[in-house]
């Protein structure tokens, strides 16, 4: 569904997890996008209904796509870049008190 346009200048593959699973995307681009390419289209559900939620707007104003990222819950996927080695999980329901952030 979603696919990066070629650069000249090609990303560095690494890997991240995801729900404890490896998943290899590209360095650089934003966690959001990395995400939305691996098929993952539900980043958390809501705190009250639990109905699924991903990235609509890409550009921080939606606040659809909130992750919990090496611990921290609530960022924004698509205001991060991806980094070799993060801990994502998607939110389900309400954030924990021990979930940080
Ligand atoms: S997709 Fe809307 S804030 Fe991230």
């Amino acid at each position: 569904m979603f696919k990066a346009l070629e650069t000249a200048v090609p990303a560095q593959v690494v890997t991240i997890y995801v729900d404890g699973t490896p998943v290899a995307v590209r360095e650089g681009e934003t966690l959001a996008l990395a995400l939305l390419e691996t098929g993952m289209d539900d980043f958390r559900t809501t705190p009250v209904s639990r109905a699924k939620r991903g990235p609509f707007c890409l550009m921080g104003a939606c606040f659809d796509c909130l992750v919990e990222l090496d611990g921290h819950a609530n960022v924004q996927a698509c205001c991060v870049e991806v980094r070799a080695g993060q801990q994502v999980r998607r939110q389900r329901g309400a954030r924990s008190p021990e979930s940080g952030a």
